[in-house]
């Protein structure tokens, strides 16, 4: 996210110094190279190291004297065997940088936090910069898509400002104005710190009600994919995130409704949060039913069988492998026998470190070789317009499961294929 929104603030016109502590992505950074795959980034980050708006540096001491707006734009990740959010490097940005601020400056939180965090936060920052009250902090949540982060970012949805004076307020806007009219929602911390969780909360629900729907759908043998398409023409319900398959991960979905459980629980508020629990636990059900499908079409069990996993990202356009839906399923397969062998157009290498134990192949025919099922787990382009003749030509019997209900079904079966998809006849 922070690439993401130092190079847009450059191309906006705005003088950058993008820091890291990281000093090897700092160096990559610097060559014009992005440590992740983000479409459209790269050349936006060539064109403004060119122009010399953008910089980066390691020294939080050079941030300090450089900017009048600091964001701070790091994760606040899941803690190991917990459903909190670990929020240390918030703090340890604030640490780092207040010390160093000794004249007036607007601090912006752009990451995702549990309600109460920038409170906490704009007291340490003021306690901790010699510059005290001329230093203040703001909330800005970012709702960045990964795949879309310059889109998003440019041409926002709504733009949240948790702010705690005018003074904020406006510096905000002003960053802003660049980007034109978009709906501006000026708010208090905790409200903004909501928002974005609610809006995570919501999604991950709509995505999980569908497959609700699927599940039932199943024991109905009734198809989820036209039941969602019927759906969508009402525009109260509308038909974004209400694909049907195998439901939601990333960085952001799966930790951040936990998160916010947690935080609800801490708050004595968890009874308004428990149907996220559901929604979290049918979304773990989709990768158990896709296992179970996938075995039953090579018989008892995958011992001895060859699987073709097309997909590895937790969604299409991204190389990211947090929490990916895909791997799980690869991962269990190989856990209960299966010879799993792996392709994704740009995740390859991530899984692979990942994942040494698993196979891998350098493009989806290779994967599919000899292959007793293919599944499709994440829904590249790719994979969608794969030939079913070609596909079939290597593989051993064709049976795929389609996990992301991306393929036609009629296409497949009339070139001989048994065509398997979540919460589908
Ligand atoms: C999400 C939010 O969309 C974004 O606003 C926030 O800032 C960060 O979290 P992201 O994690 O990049 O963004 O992915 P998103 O495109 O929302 O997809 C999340 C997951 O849901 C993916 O695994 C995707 O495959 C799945 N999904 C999405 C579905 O299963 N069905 C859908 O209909 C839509």
């Amino acid at each position: 996210m922070g690439a993401t929104h130092a190079a847009c603030m450059a191309e906006l016109g705005f003088e950058v110094l993008g820091l890291d502590v990281d000093q090897q992505k700092i160096d990559m950074l610097e060559r014009g190279e992005l440590p992740i795959h983000e479409p459209g980034l790269e050349e936006m980050l060539q064109r403004n190291l060119k122009s010399g708006r953008l910089r980066f540096t390691t020294s939080y001491e050079e941030a300090a004297k450089f900017g009048d707006v600091h964001f701070i734009c790091v994760g606040t990740p899941q803690k190991k065997g917990e459903y909190a959010a670990d929020v240390s490097y918030l703090d340890a940005v604030v640490e780092s940088l207040a010390p160093h601020l000794d004249r007036e400056c607007l601090v912006v939180g752009k990451s995702t936090v549990p309600v109460g965090t920038a409170e906490r936060l704009a007291d340490k920052l003021v306690r901790l910069a010699p510059a005290g009250m001329q230093v203040e902090l703001a909330w800005n949540p970012e709702f960045l898509r990964e795949g879309f982060a310059v889109k998003d970012t440019l041409q926002p949805d709504r733009i949240v400002l948790g702010v705690a004076s005018e003074r904020a307020e406006k510096v905000l806007r002003d960053v802003y104005t660049p980007l034109g009219d978009i709906p501006i929602v000026v708010t208090d911390f905790p409200t903004a710190e909501l928002v974005k969780t609610a809006a995570n909360a919501f999604l991950a629900t709509k995505i999980s009600f569908i497959n609700a729907m699927a599940e039932v759908c199943e024991a109905a043998h009734a198809d989820v994919k036209l039941l969602s398409l019927a759906l969508s023409y009402d525009d109260r319900i509308g038909g974004r995130y209400l694909n049907p398959g195998l439901g939601f991960g990333g960085g952001c979905l799966p930790k951040d409704i936990r998160a916010f459980m947690a935080r609800a629980g801490e708050l004595g508020a968890d009874q308004a949060l428990t149907f996220l629990r559901e929604v979290d636990a049918i979304n773990m059900r989709r990768r158990a039913r896709m296992v179970d499908l996938a075995r039953g079409l090579v018989g008892e069990s995958f011992a001895n069988r060859t699987v073709a996993v097309l997909g590895a990202a937790f969604k299409p356009n991204s190389d990211d492998i947090r929490d990916s839906p895909a791997l799980d399923v690869a991962v269990t397969i190989g856990q209960e026998g299966g010879m799993v062998t792996i392709y994704d157009p740009v995740a390859l290498d991530n899984a692979r470190r990942a994942h040494p134990g698993l196979g891998y192949a350098t493009s989806a025919l290779d994967a599919a070789q000899d292959a007793d099922v293919v599944l499709l787990l994440t829904e590249w382009d790719e994979f969608v317009q794969l030939d079913p003749e070609a596909l079939g030509s290597v593989v051993s019997t064709r049976n795929i499961v389609d996990g992301r209900n991306a393929l036609d079904a009629e296409t497949w079966r009339s070139a001989g294929w048994h065509y398997r998809a979540l919460g589908r006849p």
